[in-house]
């Protein structure tokens, strides 16, 4: 069952982060690995304005080193570990850069969700850096990305760099007016915490046309349920745990 973006139900959430590295090349292929057809990643810039696959303002949590990303080259961000901290078997993955993700993903035959998680005051760069690298290596004959993002400068600028893909909502929980800044920014879709979010804000989403990816959604019965509210798509660490959830619910209901 697929959106009519054709995004699928499931999607991992910075690759496969309950069993792989955040935001690496294995997470990545652990997600395919685990069925997720789609992969959720955060987008940041190096100091000499490089895309990268990295979550945090700085490398101490998923990598061997220390420091600001913003502050870090790309070859010295490339001299970090960022396997060795989620185990000791995931030693030597390195933080991939935007253009190598896509390659993995081009031929994994994946799709993607990339949030653009801009450190502070490079919200449009990174929207227009991101961007290009999608632009020059990304296919037209491949699923449609879904660029996303909390920050209302990278969604402008996202929408002015490639305004012909999808824009998503990023919120913990989402405004009263969320309708009225998704139109801002020509927002399609809306990525709301499925901790705060309630029933009627999803048949508000679709209502209105937007198709709604939650995040991030870890338990079975949370998943089913969000499923039954009419949920689009579930952002997980776990893909394969909440495909066997909702594969076991539609064979119950059957
Ligand atoms: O894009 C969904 C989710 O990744 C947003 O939160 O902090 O995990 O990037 P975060
Ligand atoms: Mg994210």
């Amino acid at each position: 069952m697929t959106s009519p973006l054709n995004i699928p139900r499931i999607i991992g959430h910075r690759g496969a982060k309950a069993t792989a590295p955040e935001n690496t090349l294995a997470g990545i292929r652990q997600a395919k690995t685990e069925g997720a057809s789609w992969v959720e990643f955060d987008v940041k810039l190096t100091s000499d304005g490089h895309a990268v696959l990295m979550h945090d303002e700085t490398v101490e949590r998923t990598t061997d080193g220390r420091g600001f990303v913003r502050q870090m080259t790309l070859a010295e961000l490339r001299k970090l570990d960022a396997g060795v901290r989620f185990g000791p078997t995931w030693r030597g993955e390195k933080v991939p850069t935007l253009i190598e993700a896509l390659a993995l993903m081009a031929e994994l035959d994946m799709g993607f969700n990339l949030e653009i998680k801009p450190c502070p005051g490079r919200e449009a760069e990174t929207a227009r850096v991101a961007l290009a690298d999608v632009a020059a290596h990304w296919s037209a004959e491949r699923p449609v990305p879904v660029i996303s993002s909390f920050k209302p400068a990278a969604l402008a600028a996202a929408r002015e760099a490639a305004p012909h893909l999808p824009r998503g909502y990023l919120a913990e929980t989402l405004p009263p007016d969320w309708a009225v800044r998704m139109a801002q920014f020509d927002c399609l879709t809306v990525h709301p915490c499925w901790r705060a979010l309630t029933r009627a804000q999803i048949a508000a989403a679709k209502a209105g046309g937007h198709p709604v990816l939650v995040w991030t959604v870890n338990e079975p019965a949370r998943a089913r349920e969000l499923v039954a509210w009419g949920v689009d798509s579930l952002i997980t660490d776990c893909p394969a745990l909440i495909a066997a959830a909702l594969r076991q619910s539609r064979a119950a209901s059957a």
